[in-house]
C-alpha cells in the first residue's frame, strides 16, 4: 500500500490546538489488570510531542465489541489508570461521553499541554456504522485530528474514517514508524526477503499467501496450516489438525510459488505428541513417518536449521504467526529458537526484521526479544490486510 501523500504529525508544525487523538486502547485485561502495556506504550511519543507544543489532547478509542451499548466492563475508565501511571502519573481528566454536553465540557475545562481521555466510542452503534453526523458531532469538538491507531486502520468505523473529512489530518509518530517499517519490508525490501507465516488455519491466511508469494524471495510455512501442505501433498499427518477443504488452495500456492521463483518451505521433519498438553512426551519424525495415531505441534530440528539457514542469507524479515503451539512446552521450541535468532541478526544489523499479529506478539514476548525486532507491530487484522495488498480505509482517509 502507498504512503506517500500522508501528513506527518512529526512534520507539522501545529500548536496550541485541541487536538482529537484516536488511538488503540483496546487493551488485554486479567480481572482488573492490564496483561500487555505495548498499545499505550506506542502512544506516548505522539502524546508527548503534542503536549510539548502546548496542545489540549483528547484520547478517543475504542475497547472491546460492546455493540452499541454502555457496558461497564468496556468503559474506558479501566485504562485510565494505567495510561496515567506510564505519564508520569498526570492527571487525566475523564468524560463519561464521547460527544454531548459533558464531553464539550470536559475540554472546555482543558488547559493547553492537558489530557482528557473520553468514553469507549463504540458505546454508540454509530461509531461502527460510519454515521457521518457522529463523525461530525466528534470533530466539531477538536481542530484537528491525529491517527495513532494502525490496529483500527482496517475499519471503516466513524472515528477512523469520517472524522478527517472534517478537520486536518495528521499520523501520529507510532503510526509513521508502523506503516514506513511495514512498507520498507512489503514493498521495498532489501533482498532476500523472507517471510515466515504460521498459525493454524490457512483460510484465514490464503490472502495472505497469494499476495506475498508474488513479493518474497523465500517463504516458509509453520504451524498447523503446514498440516494442511503436507496432507495436499499426500503425506501422512496422522491425526493432526488440518483443513481437508483447503487443500486445493495449498496446491494453488505451491504451484504460484514455482511459477514465481520463490522457495516455499514446508516442514521436512516434525515434533509429534498424543496430546497437546504442557510437558506431553513428544517425538519427532520425518516427514512421511508421521504415524497415524499422532499429531504435530511443532516444525522439527531438520527444519528449524534449514530456516536459520536461509534466514542468515536474508535481508529482510517478515514473521506473521507462531510455527508450533507455543503455549505448550515443549512446542514452543521452534518459534523460541528461530525468533531469538532473528533477533541476534537484527542486534547485528545484518537484518531488517519486522513482525506483526496477535500470537505473534505474545510468542516473541515469551522469547522476551520483543523489543530486538526492527519492529513489532500490535496489530492483528490490520496487518493481515496490508500483508494481503488490500487498502487500509483509516491510511486511505488521511491522505
Ligand atoms: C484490535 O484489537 O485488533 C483492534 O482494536 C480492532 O478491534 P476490532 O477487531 O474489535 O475492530
Amino acid at each position: 500500500m502507498d504512503i506517500s501523500r500522508i501528513n506527518f504529525i512529526s512534520n507539522s508544525n501545529i500548536s496550541k490546538k485541541t487536538v482529537l487523538l484516536r488511538v488503540d486502547l483496546n487493551l488485554p485485561f486479567e480481572k482488573d489488570k492490564v496483561t500487555d502495556n505495548l498499545r499505550i506504550d506506542r502512544i506516548l511519543e505522539t502524546i508527548n510531542l503534542l503536549q510539548e507544543r502546548k496542545c489540549k489532547v483528547i484520547i478517543i478509542s475504542h475497547l472491546g465489541r460492546p455493540l452499541g451499548k454502555i457496558d461497564k466492563n468496556f468503559s474506558l475508565l479501566r485504562t485510565l489508570k494505567p495510561l496515567s501511571d506510564k505519564l508520569r502519573n498526570q492527571n487525566i481528566k475523564f468524560s463519561n461521553d464521547c460527544i454531548g454536553q459533558e464531553a464539550i465540557n470536559t475540554v472546555k475545562e482543558l488547559n493547553f499541554g492537558e489530557i482528557c481521555l473520553f468514553e469507549n466510542l463504540r458505546f454508540y452503534k454509530e461509531e461502527e456504522m460510519n454515521d457521518i453526523t457522529f463523525a461530525k458531532k466528534l470533530s466539531k469538538l477538536g481542530d484537528i485530528y491525529v491517527n495513532e491507531a494502525f490496529s483500527c486502520c482496517h475499519r471503516k468505523h466513524s472515528s477512523i474514517v469520517s472524522i478527517p473529512k472534517f478537520l486536518p489530518s495528521f499520523a501520529g509518530v507510532g503510526l509513521q514508524k508502523e506503516i514506513t517499517k511495514i512498507s520498507e519490508v512489503l514493498e521495498t525490501p532489501k533482498r532476500p526477503l523472507m517471510v515466515i507465516i504460521g498459525g493454524s488455519k490457512i483460510s484465514t491466511k490464503i490472502n495472505t499467501l497469494l499476495n506475498i508469494v508474488k513479493k518474497a524471495d523465500t517463504i516458509a510455512i509453520g504451524g498447523a496450516m503446514a498440516n494442511t501442505f503436507l496432507a495436499a501433498q499426500n503425506f501422512e499427518i496422522g491425526n493432526s489438525l488440518s483443513e481437508k477443504n483447503m487443500i486445493k488452495n495449498a496446491l494453488e500456492i505451491i504451484d504460484l510459488a514455482k511459477k514465481n521463483e520463490c522457495e516455499l518451505i514446508l516442514p521436512s521433519d516434525v515434533t509429534t505428541a498424543n496430546k497437546l498438553a504442557h510437558g506431553s512426551e513428544s517425538k519427532e519424525f520425518d516427514i512421511g513417518e508421521v504415524p497415524q495415531d499422532k499429531m504435530i505441534f511443532d516444525i522439527g530440528e531438520k527444519s528449524i536449521s534449514y530456516l536459520i539457514s536461509k534466514i542468515k542469507l536474508s535481508k529482510s524479515l517478515l514473521w506473521n504467526g507462531p510455527l508450533g503451539a507455543f503455549e505448550f512446552e515443549p512446542f514452543d521450541f521452534s518459534t523460541m529458537k528461530i525468533s531469538r535468532e532473528v533477533a541476534a541478526l537484527t542486534s547485528q544489523n545484518k537484518l531488517l526484521s519486522v513482525a506483526g499479529g496477535g500470537d505473534t506478539v505474545a510468542a516473541l514476548t515469551k522469547a522476551k526479544i520483543e523489543s530486538e525486532f526492527s519492529y513489532l507491530s500490535t496489530a492483528g487484522g490490520a496487518f493481515l490486510e496490508w500483508l494481503e495488498g488490500k487498502e487500509l480505509p483509516g491510511i486511505m482517509a488521511l491522505k
